[in-house]
This record gives C-alpha cells, structure tokens and sequence, in this order.
C-alpha cells in the first residue's frame, strides 16, 4: 500500500491555524493561534529559536498537565528543555522567585543564546518574562499561554514584571517575546471561573473597538461557555488582533494603549479594596465596565439601549455586574491615589457607544460616588 498525504487532512489544519503579527518593526511577532497546537510546536519554534538550551517556567498545576508534552515536543524539535516549577499564586510573583529563577538559569549555565518559554497563566508569563527581559540584560522568550485572560491580553503586548508587597505590578518592563502560542484545548481543564473571569477581556475588546464581534458575542455566548474550540478560536483571534493593533501603534502606553484600561480604573479599586481574595481580576473589571457605562449615561454620552447590552452580556457571561458592600471612603482613598491620576485629575475610559470610547479627564468626585452607590446591591 502507499503511502500518501491527505491533502485534505494537511489543508484543514493548516486552515484551522490563526496567525496575527504584533507589528513592531524588527521586534515584530507572530500570535499562532491553533486547537492542538501544543503537539505541533516542534515544527514552529525551530522557526523562531535557533538555540539549544530552553526553560519551560510554570508551576505545579499546569506542569502537571503540559510540561511533560512540551518538553517532549521541544525535544523533537533537538532542543534542551528544562522545566523549572515555581508555586503556583499570584502572591508568588514576586523578586524573590526571580531570584530564586537566575540562581536556576545559571546553575543549568544559560547564556545570552538560551530561551524561556512561559508555560501558564498571567501570573507565569509576567514573572517568566521578567526574568527573560533581566537575565544576562535580556534573553529570547516564548509564551505559551494557558488561562484565557492570558490568551486573550496578558500574553500580547510584551508588559513583564512583578509585585511588590507595596502593590501590584510595580516593578516590570516592556519586553516583547519572540512568538506566542495558543492552544485553546488546553482551556477545557481551566476551572469555569477562570473562564468566565477571561472572558470580561473579552467582552472589553468588543466595548472598546468592534461592535459587530460584540454582537456575536451576545449570539454566541453559550457555546463560549461549553468551550466550543471554533469560538473559543475565534474569541482569541478577535481579542489578540485587536490588542495586537493597539500595541503596536502605542508599545508602552502613552496614548492610544490606555484605551485597554476600559474598565480598570474602577476594577483595579474594587480588587485593592477587597484585598485582592474576592474577585479574580476579570470579574472586578466586569463590574469596572458597568460603573464606566453607568457613568457614561448618566452624562448622556451613552444611549440606555447600548448599556443594557453591555450589562445583559457581561451578566450571560456568568460575570458580576454589582457589589454587596464597599466602603465608598476606602474606595475613593484608593481610586484617587491610582497612577492613572494626572494632576488631580481622574481620568477614565468611557464608552459612546458599543465598538468606541473614549477617555475623559474631567469626572468629578460627586459622580464617582454616584456611580459607586449605584453598583452596591441594594
Ligand atoms: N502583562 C499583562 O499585560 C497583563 C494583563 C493582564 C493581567 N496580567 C497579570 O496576569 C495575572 C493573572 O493571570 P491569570 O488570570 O491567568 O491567573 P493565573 O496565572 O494565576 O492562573 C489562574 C489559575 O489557573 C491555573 N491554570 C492556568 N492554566 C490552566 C489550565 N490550562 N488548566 C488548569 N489550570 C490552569 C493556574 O495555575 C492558576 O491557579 C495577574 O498577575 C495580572 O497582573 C498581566
Ligand atoms: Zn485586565
């Protein structure tokens, strides 16, 4: 028998395979975006790497579940994978564990032409990237993203770094990786909260720059949620264009990038106010997103139709869209002392309408308070 390749077989998967450039002149970079792309990588990153040594960063719960078919595909690929675990939190991405990971890197001798890849969520890939943007003053890096924020926003845009006990992500960099890899798949052992808490990202990008991929979301929000791998694909795609394009026409966010801050002024209070336990970081942006809409119409820049969409969409995703209780002083403290705050100013991320918003500097107290007393559950 002979053998053959099935053209069509070959034509389908390559077909199924997304790829979106992150345009920034000779560090620009591909996005692959593919189900079952994790068994295929030792076909891409030869592309990319042209080294031997490779770290794959992650931590305990998705080591369990990828490393093993990342190192083994690496290996396929004639590469030197080692995988360094670190544990798994966000109370872990700190210097302490970068320390730790340079001790690491130097003990297995890693040069200036040895990799990292970051194998999980946010909290791995800004860590991991770090890492790679500091050790020996900056070594080539992969992500491979594994939660759905992660997949969607925090794997794009090259924005590294860690906390402090101080705050959150006070200590970072800009530095872009060589290439980005998604595998939906890998989404089906995420827990459905984590899901829903990516999606709020999601929805953001829909607010912010694409009202038609709005109103798909809303059409097909449930097979979203039963992880249909053709519009879990899709969503990615969608969202890693979009921030890609915001991206590279403003890297490190001095105009157009803080349009991506839709919902987080309000949302970065919410999670600092309630001590950073109750709400994952999409789901204070759920309730970010609501407060800037609320806002939005209660100064006429926003019709009611538009505003009920966006709520009834975010509340179909699953995501809060009020508070039980906030103290309004703990909050304003919080809000006012945020870095986004020029001269006294709050500035904020308002939409017009569904696909467009735009900044506002000029919100008072007053109708912060307003906004705030309308979230909390009555
Ligand atoms: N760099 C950026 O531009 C940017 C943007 C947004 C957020 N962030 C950062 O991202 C972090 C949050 O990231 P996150 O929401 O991905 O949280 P995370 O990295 O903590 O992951 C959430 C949980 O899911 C687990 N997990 C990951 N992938 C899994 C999988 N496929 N199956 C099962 N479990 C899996 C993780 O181990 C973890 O327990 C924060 O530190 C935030 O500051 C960075
Ligand atoms: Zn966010």
């Amino acid at each position: 028998m002979s053998m053959q390749i099935d053209k069509k077989k070959l034509k389908n998967r390559v077909s199924s395979r997304k790829k979106i450039i992150v345009k920034l002149a000779q560090r620009s970079y591909p996005i692959y975006i593919e189900p079952g792309l994790l068994t295929q990588i030792h076909r891409i990153i030869p592309e990319f790497y042209i080294g031997k040594q490779i770290a794959i960063i992650t931590n305990p719960t998705v080591g369990n579940l990828y490393a093993e078919t990342v190192k083994v595909e690496l290996g396929k690929a004639g590469l030197q994978p080692v995988i360094f675990a670190i544990p798994d939190g966000e109370c872990y991405k700190n210097l302490d564990v970068v320390r730790d990971l340079y001790s690491r890197l130097l003990e297995h001798k890693f040069d200036r032409a040895s990799a990292i890849i970051a194998l999980g969520g946010g909290v791995i890939g800004d860590t991991a990237g770090f890492v790679a943007a500091t050790y020996l003053r900056g070594i080539p890096f992969i992500q491979i993203p594994t939660t759905l924020l992660a997949q969607v926003d925090s794997s794009v845009g090259g924005k590294v770094g860690v906390d402090l006990l101080e705050g959150k992500n006070l200590v970072g960099s800009f530095y872009q990786p060589i290439l980005v890899l998604i595998d939906p798949t890998v989404l089906t052992t995420l827990p459905q909260r984590e899901v829903k808490a990516g999606l709020a990202e999601v929805i953001k990008h829909g607010v912010i720059y694409d009202a038609p991929f709005f109103a798909w979301l809303e059409k097909n929000i449930n097979h979203i949620l039963n992880l249909d791998m053709k519009c879990l694909s899709k969503i990615i795609a969608r969202s890693c264009m979009i921030k890609a394009k915001v991206v590279s026409l403003d890297e490190t966010e001095r105009g157009l990038r803080a349009l991506l801050n839709f919902g987080h002024t309000i949302g970065h209070a919410i999670e600092t106010v309630t001590g950073y336990d109750r709400y994952r970081h999409g789901e204070a942006v759920a309730i970010g997103m609501v407060a800037a809409g609320k806002l939005a119409h209660s100064i006429s820049m926003l019709n009611a139709n538009d505003l009920n969409r966006m709520i009834e969409l975010i509340q179909a995703a699953g995501l809060p869209t009020t508070i039980p209780n906030l103290e309004i002083s703990k909050f304003l403290d919080t809000i006012y002392r945020d870095k986004k705050i020029t001269a006294h100013k709050l500035r904020m991320v308002l939409p017009q309408k569904l696909g467009q918003v735009k900044i506002v500097t000029d919100i008072s107290e007053k109708q912060i308070i307003r906004t705030i007393r309308a979230l909390v559950e009555k």
